[in-house]
């Protein structure tokens, strides 16, 4: 259901474009990235590990030690509501965030600047779920600008970089999250978001629906209080409208997922930059001219498929909507059944935000040396279970986020993230897709939060073009794009408001 455009342009007109001409020359791209690092933490070691195990021994992390959660730990000025790997680094972390928020998270940072005196998110209290990335920081420090008070946990267990969570604390955000969490202290960590002494959240700023379901769940009256859910996934929007749809939703909720510019950035652009970097980082492996098997042909697969055309792979897609089959066969990919394919490609990767579509029967007859891995949200879209729980099968860690998994006769496959999304748990994503996302979630948590009573019932909502338009907008100056205005006669002539939106709704870009 979409908002009333033009209450929503009252919200997007008020944070109009200042000059970001500052940032018009540094177009330089991040060379910071983490190179994965070769520790296990289940062995205690930190050199490389060839030894094997009979089994599935535990998950990847990239540091030993203690839990962080067995540690008191203080930033300098004593802030102690927090629980993060190690604080000490938090240097490294800060030089992170300042190097995201001047490359390429213009847009943001215009909004920070712009919405700085009006605090337009003064009361709001907000519940985050989502990577903890430099960029995502910059995000949360901008929702803290805006007047915002906000208690952070990270959505993936693998994602989180370190020093940006110890820098969080040290600036004094209330952050729950290291890499290499195990499932408990996941959860630990999200209920330490949502519940605290002296704080009743409003908002929740979700990443796959677990901090909305955990609160739903465990605090019902808690939950019950919120003005809004701003949801970002595929997966947590799906969870939405099923809340939605059995009257267990008590707040408006904002589908930022569907949103334009999230679709095409954070899906299409992004996952074309990040697929190769991720495969490389972690495996090394020359992709020119290998076959690939990318399963699911939508925003996700499309991205992952040109970027691996581009550098010379064979790719075949396997898809369950004709339309998104059609697509493939026009842009020259095969498009085949998985059982068919599988035993012969030198890469599978799964892209469909769906269960269980790499099974452990697939996996038997891939070939040796058959590199597997997920860009979808979910951990279950290859059956990485089943692999744990199979006794004939041998784990051997090779590096984090890179095991091998051996079959009685030898042939191995090398599995990238235990299943989890490759490209944030092997490489970090651009700033600027991840600003252009987080500019979408900044505007509908501001909407939702400053919204009038009775402008959103309890349902799923699509943020509104012209919001959409303006995120755009702000981002254009990284490309010293300068935009057509229309006419006077040409904007009658189309029937269009000269400042948009300039589409309607069912547009498909
Ligand atoms: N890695 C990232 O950076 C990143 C970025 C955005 C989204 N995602 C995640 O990637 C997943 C896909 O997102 P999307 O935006 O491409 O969604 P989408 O709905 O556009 O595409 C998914 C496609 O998979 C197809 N599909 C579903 N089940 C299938 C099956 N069993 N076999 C073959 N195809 C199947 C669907 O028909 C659809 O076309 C989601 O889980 C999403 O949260 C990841």
């Amino acid at each position: 259901m979409d908002m009333n455009e033009e209450e929503a342009a009252e919200v997007a007109d008020k944070f109009k474009e200042e000059s970001v001409e500052s940032f018009r020359n540094k177009q330089r791209r991040r060379s910071s990235i983490q190179a994965p690092r070769i520790i296990d933490p289940n062995r205690r070691t930190s050199s490389v590990s060839n030894e094997s195990c009979s089994s599935y021994t535990g998950s990847s992390s990239d540091e030993e030690g203690i839990n962080p959660r067995e540690k008191t730990q203080k930033s300098s000025a004593g802030f102690t509501d927090f629980c993060v790997r190690n604080i000490e680094i938090h240097s490294v972390g800060r030089k992170e965030i300042e190097i995201a928020e001047q490359i390429d998270m213009c847009g943001l940072m215009a909004l920070r600047r712009r919405a700085k005196t009006d605090k337009p998110l003064h009361g709001a209290k907000i519940i985050g779920c989502t990577h903890i990335t430099p960029q995502m920081a910059v995000l949360i420090e901008t929702l803290i600008a805006l007047g915002a008070q906000v208690r952070w946990a990270a959505c993936n267990i693998y994602s989180t970089q370190n020093v940006v969570a110890a820098a969080l604390a040290e600036a004094g955000v209330s952050i729950f999250a290291w890499k290499g969490e195990s499932e408990e202290d996941f959860w630990w960590c999200i209920d330490k978001a949502i519940h605290a002494d002296n704080w009743q959240a409003n908002i929740i700023l979700d990443d796959g629906g677990d901090a909305t379901h955990h609160m739903l769940k465990k605090y019902p009256t808690a939950f019950s209080m919120l003005k809004g859910i701003v949801e970002e996934s595929v997966t947590g929007v799906h969870r939405l409208y099923q809340l939605s749809k059995t009257q267990k939703l008590v707040a408006p909720a904002m589908n930022v997922n569907d949103s334009v510019m999230k679709t095409k950035f954070d899906a299409f652009y992004c996952c074309r930059e990040s697929v190769v970097d991720a495969l490389k980082r972690a495996t090394d492996v020359m992709l020119g001219g290998k076959h690939v098997l990318v399963c699911g042909y939508g925003e996700v697969g499309k991205g992952v498929s040109a970027a691996l055309k581009a550098v010379g792979c064979h790719v075949m897609v396997t898809e369950i909507d004709p339309i998104c089959a059609i697509q493939a066969c026009m842009d020259g990919i095969r498009v085949v059944k998985i059982s068919d394919a599988v035993g012969s490609v030198d890469i599978v990767i799964s892209c469909t935000g769906n269960k269980n579509v790499v099974t452990k029967e697939h996996m038997d007859s891939m070939k040796n040396g058959c590199i597997v891995c997920n860009m979808g949200h979910s951990n279950t879209e290859i059956d990485v279970n089943a692999l744990k729980n199979a006794t004939e099968l041998t784990w051997e860690r090779v590096r984090s986020q890179v095991d091998h998994v051996i079959w009685p006769n030898g042939k191995r496959i090398i599995l990238l993230a235990e299943g989890r999304l490759v490209n944030m748990s092997c490489t970090t994503l651009p700033s600027l897709v991840i600003s252009i996302a987080a500019c979408t979630q900044a505007l509908a948590l501001i909407e939702l939060f400053v919204a009038p009573t009775g402008r959103y019932k309890n349902d799923v909502y699509l943020l509104p073009k012209k919001m959409d338009e303006y995120v755009a907008t702000l981002h254009l100056s990284v490309f010293q794009a300068r935009l057509t205005e229309l006419s006077e006669e040409q904007a009658r002539y189309l029937g269009l408001n000269k400042s948009g939106p300039f589409k309607p709704n069912y547009y498909r870009y």
